[in-house]
Order: structure tokens, then C-alpha cells, then sequence
């Protein structure tokens, strides 16, 4: 019970249900009638709840509200105006040599050609908005996860992260890639494009890469062009970035969160109910996708904190706030 706001009323709609299974067995009439006050009690304290799901994200666990900022903006809009603080901090990222000038010109610069949208992310009750972050590990081989990461509303993938050929074990539904210009790919016409900006660069070589293709090179080759729909652009605010810095990883030094963290972060503010897929290991302890061989399997590396990121996700899961589907 401890997931519903009110253990008190929890205790009393747990034995209205008992109660309630006791009187369908005796005769259809009691039943009737005593359905009709259970229903008289219990839905004041149902409609209070901020999401139309059996249970909402945004509610409960003091540690969860203690981490989680609600009136956050997670994405940018052209009245977004870089923070000298945040962006301070955020140009240490990737080495970004930009001014704060020429970092507030290239925001302008997306609202140029992308849509400026205000994205409402906030519980409605009448709405339950499940999602599914889909990760790229090898767990997902063999898993028949396909039907059901499919059936979720809204379905979040990440850079190399593809469908063609794995529909079973991964699903083939994608509202959301999530990408920056080293890891872009093409996207089919129904999918928004969410760029993690990690450098100044980044913002421009999204323009570039939906009009003239003329930035080619950021610290490795990049895609010139991409195809994908305009209209459903979305660039992750470096500000959102540094709150998953400073407020989910404790500030750990040296380090930025990873792109799968960050996604993750990013669904409990969008989603109403988030289902995890495809994190992970696999059955040797490597790390490798699923769609490429054996061969590619590397160790945990990389400047991230993948301990600490571990732990708040296995934390998040033992909440109830996440579920975590371990693969096969
Ligand atoms: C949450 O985010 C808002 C908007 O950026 C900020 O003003 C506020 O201080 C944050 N709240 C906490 C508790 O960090
Ligand atoms: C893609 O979607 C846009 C609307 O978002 C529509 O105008 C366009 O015709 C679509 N293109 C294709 C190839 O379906
Ligand atoms: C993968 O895991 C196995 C067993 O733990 C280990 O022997 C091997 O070296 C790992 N491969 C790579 C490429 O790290």
C-alpha cells in the first residue's frame, strides 16, 4: 500500500475490494448495492490523484520528491535564456569554447526552422501517459519484449537504437528518438528527433543538418544531412541537463550524466508510468547492443558515473517509480 498517498484510505479501499469479492460471491443484489457505496466512498480520493493511472509518478516517496522538479522545463524554447550559471557549467561537457553570446545566438538560430513549442509536461487526470525508455543492450535479444514495449504510449529509443529486423525482441513503434550529431541517424516521419546538445556546436549542426549539410566535423564525422520531420524537433535544455548533474548524480566531479540516465530522468517528466528496457549488462557482464555482434562487446567505460547512475536507477525501481525489465 505504501504507493498510494493515503495509508489510512489505502487500508479502507483494500477492505472494500475484500468485502466487495466476498458480497459477488453471495448474490448479485447485495453486490449491486454495495458497489454503488463503495464507489460513493472511494472516488473523491481517486479523482484527487494528478494522473488518470492506477498510480502517478509525481506523488509519494519523500526521497522521490526531494530529486524530482516538477516546474523544470526539460526542453528548450525560444525564451529560453542560458543562465550564465548553467551554462558555465555545461560548456565544460564537451570542451565548448563558445561565448554565452554566441551560445544565446544559436538558440535563436533553431527557432528559425524548428517549431517553438511550449510542451506541456505536466499529470492531467485524465490522461495516464505510459512510456518505455528502450536502451540498446544485448539483453534485449530473445526477449519477445516487441508487443509490449508497443503497446505503451509514448516509446523513447536512443541513438543507434533501430527496429528494422528486431520487431520481436524491441518492438517497432518510436515517438521519440533521442540522438546528438555523433550518433544521428535517419527517422521515420511520425518520430520527434530530441537532440542532447553537449556543446554550442551541437545546436548548429542541428540547423545545418535539416538546411545547407555544410558542418560535417564536430570532434569526429558527423552526418551532413538527416532525414526526419522538422516539425517534431525537440533540443533537451542544458539546464535540465545540469539539474540531472547536480540533482540525480550528487555532483560527482569530472563526470556528466550518460545519455541512457538522462533519458531515463527525462521520462519520469514526461510519463505517468515508465516501463525500462534494454539497460544493462548481458549474460557475460559486457556491454554490447543488440544489434550488432559479439565482437563489439566492450567493458563499462566511458566518463560517466555508471555506479552511481545504477544505483538511483535500482532505487527508482525498488520505488515502484520505474519498472525495470531485465531482458533475457
Ligand atoms: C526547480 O526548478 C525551478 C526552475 O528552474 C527552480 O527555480 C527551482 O529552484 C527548482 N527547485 C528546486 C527545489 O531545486
Ligand atoms: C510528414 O509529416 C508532415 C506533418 O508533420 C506532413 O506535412 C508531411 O506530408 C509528411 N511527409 C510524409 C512523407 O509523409
Ligand atoms: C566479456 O566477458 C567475458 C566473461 O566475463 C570476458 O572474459 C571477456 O573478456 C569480455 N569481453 C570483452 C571484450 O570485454
Amino acid at each position: 500500500c505504501h504507493y498510494l498517498p493515503d495509508n489510512q484510505k489505502c487500508k479502507v479501499f483494500i477492505l472494500l475490494l475484500c468485502i466487495s469479492a466476498v458480497c459477488m460471491l453471495l448474490n448479485r443484489e447485495t453486490y449491486s448495492r454495495f458497489s454503488q457505496i463503495f464507489f460513493e466512498y472511494t472516488s473523491p480520493f481517486l479523482d484527487s490523484s494528478p494522473c488518470a493511472c492506477l498510480k502517478c509518478l509525481s506523488e509519494g516517496n519523500p526521497w522521490f520528491m526531494e530529486h524530482f522538479n516538477k516546474s523544470l522545463q526539460p526542453f528548450l524554447t525560444r525564451e529560453y535564456s542560458a543562465s550564465e550559471d548553467a551554462f558555465n557549467w555545461w560548456k565544460h561537457i564537451q570542451s565548448d569554447r563558445s561565448s554565452l553570446n554566441a551560445h544565446r545566438a544559436a538558440v535563436d538560430e533553431l527557432f528559425q526552422i524548428f517549431p517553438n513549442r511550449q510542451y506541456n509536461t505536466q499529470p492531467s487526470p485524465d490522461k495516464c501517459r505510459s512510456c518505455a525508455v528502450v536502451g540498446n543492450s544485448m539483453n534485449l535479444k530473445g526477449s519477445h519484449y516487441g508487443a509490449l514495449i508497443d503497446s505503451h504510449d509514448i516509446i523513447i529509443r536512443m541513438n543507434g537504437g533501430r527496429t528494422q529486423g528486431y520487431e520481436a525482441d524491441v518492438g517497432a513503434r518510436t515517438t521519440h528518438h533521442v540522438m546528438y550529431p555523433e550518433s544521428a541517424m535517419d527517422l521515420g516521419n511520425t518520430t520527434h528527433l530530441v537532440l542532447f546538445p553537449f556543446k554550442t556546436m551541437d545546436l548548429r549542426w542541428l540547423v545545418s543538418a535539416f538546411t545547407t549539410g555544410s558542418i560535417t566535423v564536430t570532434y569526429t564525422t558527423v552526418k551532413a544531412k538527416i532525414k526526419a520531420n522538422k516539425d517534431l524537433v525537440m533540443v533537451l535544455s542544458p539546464a535540465f541537463i545540469k539539474y540531472v548533474h547536480e540533482v540525480w548524480l550528487d555532483n560527482l566531479a569530472h563526470t556528466y550524466p550518460s545519455t541512457g540516465f538522462m533519458t531515463v530522468v527525462l521520462s519520469l517528466h514526461m510519463c505517468d508510468e515508465v516501463s525500462v528496457f534494454g539497460f544493462g549488462v548481458d549474460s557475460d557482464g559486457n556491454w554490447s547492443h543488440y544489434f550488432e555482434g559479439l565482437q563489439n562487446k566492450h567493458m563499462r567505460t566511458g566518463s560517466h558515473h555508471g555506479q552511481r547512475e545504477y544505483q538511483v536507477i535500482q532505487q527508482l525501481s525498488d520505488l515502484h517509480k520505474i519498472h525495470m525489465y531485465k531482458g533475457w
